[in-house]
This record gives structure tokens, C-alpha cells and sequence, in this order.
């Protein structure tokens, strides 16, 4: 049991090592609950990264029609009128108005258990440019909302 232990741990440091280490840094989790929270108020996307990913997970249980979550990007001065568009264009539209150039990024909604990805190039944020992260569930945007800048 302990050889085996010890050996998963070598190979756990050997992928950690071997791995590309770009990957890990151009990647974020952050999570969403059943009380209308991202555990994340802030991220930063480092400006080495040309691509970026990131994993939204909603670790409640509630559905996606009652307290559902996404994880959406646009500059801070666009986030009101996203969010007011993508009430209007409903849930089976994941809250986001079909096109919306002023979308960075978005996932899906998503419910409890669930969880989705995006993936956006860099190329996109301007590092003097103030963004905002959201969730554009009706009345969400309001607490669920966080900075997101381009890191140096
Ligand atoms: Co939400």
C-alpha cells in the first residue's frame, strides 16, 4: 500500500512537471452556489496566456431554472446593458442576446452538479480596459460579479 501510495505521488509530481505548465496558468475554476455566490471576486488572466479557459462549476442543487448560473465576460461598462439583453433573450438562450458583440465570453447556464467551460483569446482585453465577470441570470448580476483584469 505505501509503495503504491508513494509511486501515485511520483507520477501526481511527474505530470505536474511534465506537463505544460502554460496550461495550468491560462486556466481558472471558479464556482457558483445555491446561494447566488461565485466564490471568486476577482481573476487574472496572465498576458502570456493566448488562450484562456474558464471551468464553471455550480457545487449547489438547485436547477437551472430556479438558480441557475453562467459565467460571462464584457467590458465593465457594457455588463448593464448585457444583462438587460440577455433577460430578454430567456433561459433556452443561457441569458445572452444570440451575436452580442459586446460578449467577451460565456458559458451555458447551468444548474446543481453541473458544469461548463469557455475558452477566449487574450487577444480580446486590452490591458488599460476594465472588465467585468457576471452571471446574467435575472437578478444575479447584482452579487454574482466579479473584476477580471489582464495580468502582466
Ligand atoms: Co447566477
Amino acid at each position: 500500500m505505501k509503495m503504491k501510495a508513494g509511486r501515485t505521488a511520483i507520477m501526481l509530481l511527474a505530470m505536474l512537471c511534465a506537463g505544460p505548465a502554460v496550461a495550468a496558468q491560462c486556466e481558472l475554476e471558479i464556482e457558483s452556489n445555491d446561494a447566488m455566490q461565485f466564490n471568486k471576486t476577482s481573476m487574472a488572466v496572465p498576458a502570456s496566456c493566448k488562450q484562456f479557459t474558464v471551468k464553471l462549476k455550480h457545487v449547489g442543487k438547485l436547477a437551472k431554472a430556479m438558480m441557475g448560473h453562467n459565467w460571462v465576460l464584457s467590458k465593465t461598462s457594457d455588463m448593464q446593458a448585457v444583462v438587460a439583453d440577455g433577460i430578454s433573450a430567456g433561459l433556452d438562450k443561457d441569458y445572452v442576446k444570440p451575436g452580442d458583440a459586446r460578449v467577451i465570453a460565456h458559458t451555458k447556464v447551468i444548474g446543481g452538479g453541473e458544469s461548463d467551460s469557455v475558452t477566449f483569446a487574450t487577444s480580446k482585453l486590452k490591458a488599460d480596459e476594465a472588465y467585468t465577470f457576471f452571471c446574467s441570470f435575472p437578478g444575479h448580476a447584482a452579487i454574482m460579479k466579479g473584476m477580471l483584469t489582464l495580468a502582466k
